[in-house]
């Protein structure tokens, strides 16, 4: 059905029906007159986005965007698109909105590939990447971190690698490397594998608690501490300047390395808030990558160093990939010396304020926690819920949510929250039914289950 509907826009693409920027009607319009479920139609406009004969814009709705020129083949598999109501609404990976991404990226590729360096993407790359690629990085980083030289930057595969690689350059197994008391699983994974005593220090409202940290130090010598200080995942906590002051402090005076994971760092509320490393800048390594604000499969991430730790990292980007794949870096440096990452930046801003005032909406009267432009939020079941219990009944009921267990730096104890990302559904109708769909469940009885 969605095939033949998507078959019948080309037609009258193609045919002058229709024309370059008319709006389509929205789901419900089309599928109450042709007496289909919107899941069909979402479906429909999806496979003509993906022939090229559509676009999505943020308030805009769906319009037809071009006479068809570009169209592509339909799609010959039946693999279900995660769209319709049937089918499981995936709400547990932080990504971002994907919808408008194909446009853009296949003109970055088609520029990528025109352009006259393109040949040193074709190459063995030197140590930290291409200087090009490295100075690319830098220009991301200056929204961060306004003097950001390029010979500081070092490229990796995304930033789970830059993880890896920063906490096995930097710190030897057996060491003690501190984390928050709920973090990140791609960090508690890296440092068990390193064989790292890894400890989760007790947080509030803005993330981890100097003086947690300070008791824990006269205690033990810990060798790194990594720290997601905004949009914390999880917990999407934003840690005040005055905060990360105080940690940096900590850093100085107990002589440890501090990890910046600021992969979130474009999500901030306050831009003028300083990322956590810019605090003490000689013994911070600052990571991020392209994964949340352009796209995951990108892969693209840069570590910033100090130049005394520099040679380390480099070294085991070596010793672990070689090099990350300079093809992507290229594409990576593209995006940014175009101007396209602000552009796709403003539009995932958008996308989740405009998500975040739906779940406010939804979920009036919970309680959770979250930023204006957050991805995720953080929302605690009411008694007498378990989060895995919750979890596997949000699955059950079509939607994938994750369980605060997982994100325990230490297991053990009590959970009663779940982790909730905005961005995936494909439109705002998709994360309206499955935000729906989770409040009433929350508002039964889990006792009635079997
Ligand atoms: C805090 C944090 N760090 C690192 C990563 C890994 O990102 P990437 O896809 O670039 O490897 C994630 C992914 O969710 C994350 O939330």
């Amino acid at each position: 059905m969605y095939l033949s509907i998507a078959d019948a826009l080309a037609r009258d693409i193609n045919s002058g029906v229709l024309n370059q920027g008319d709006r389509l009607p929205t789901l419900r319009e089309l599928a109450t007159t042709l007496n289909v479920t919107p899941g069909t139609i979402s479906r429909a406009y999806n496979e003509a986005h993906r022939r090229r004969l559509v676009q999505g814009e943020v308030g805009r709705g769906t319009y037809v965007l071009s006479q068809g020129q570009l169209e592509l083949p339909a799609s010959n598999s039946a693999a279900p698109l995660n769209l319709g109501q049937s089918e499981l609404l995936d709400l547990s990976i932080i990504k971002p909105y994907s919808e408008t991404l194909e446009y853009w990226l296949r003109g970055a590729l088609v520029g990528m590939a025109k352009s006259t360096d393109f040949a040193r993407a074709l190459d063995y790359a030197p140590d930290g990447g291409h200087p090009a690629h490295r100075e690319a990085g830098a220009q991301w980083l200056r929204h961060a971190l306004p003097d950001a030289q390029w010979q500081q930057v070092v490229i990796t595969a995304g930033a789970q690698h830059g993880l890896m690689v920063a906490m096995s350059a930097l710190t030897h197994a057996g060491d003690l490397v501190l984390c928050e008391a709920l973090c990140y699983p791609g960090i508690i994974s890296v440092a068990h594998s390193l064989e790292r005593r890894l400890r989760g220090i007790p947080m509030d409202d803005e993330g981890i608690l100097p003086d947690a940290l300070r008791e824990l130090c006269l205690r033990e010598k810990p060798a790194m501490l990594v720290c997601v200080a905004t949009c914390q995942n999880p917990t999407a906590a934003i840690m005040s300047a005055a905060r990360r002051a105080q940690i940096a402090a900590l850093a100085e005076e107990f002589d440890f390395i501090i990890l910046d994971d600021d992969i979130y760092g474009f999500l901030a509320t306050d831009p003028s808030i300083k990322p956590l490393s810019a605090y003490a800048p000689d013994r911070s390594v600052y990571l991020t990558s392209l994964s949340k604000a352009i796209m995951p499969a990108l892969r693209v991430g840069y570590l910033y160093s100090p130049p005394k730790l520099l040679s380390r990292l480099t070294s085991m980007v070596r010793s672990s990939v070689w090099m990350p794949s300079p093809l992507t870096a290229q594409l990576a440096s593209n995006v940014i010396t175009e101007g396209l990452d602000s552009k796709l930046v403003r539009i995932q801003r958008t996308q989740a304020a405009e998500r975040q005032a739906i779940a406010r909406e939804i979920f009036a009267g919970f309680q959770f926690k979250t930023q204006p432009y957050s991805y995720h939020l953080w929302l605690t079941l009411p008694e007498p819920w378990s989060a895995d219990e919750f979890t596997l009944l949000a699955r059950a009921n079509g939607v994938l949510v994750l369980s605060g267990t997982q994100f325990q730096a230490e297991r053990g104890g009590d959970n009663r929250c779940v982790r909730l990302v905005l961005m995936s559904p494909t439109s705002h109708d998709e994360l309206r039914f499955a935000l729906t769909k989770l409040a009433s469940l929350i508002d039964s009885d889990p006792r009635r289950y079997y």
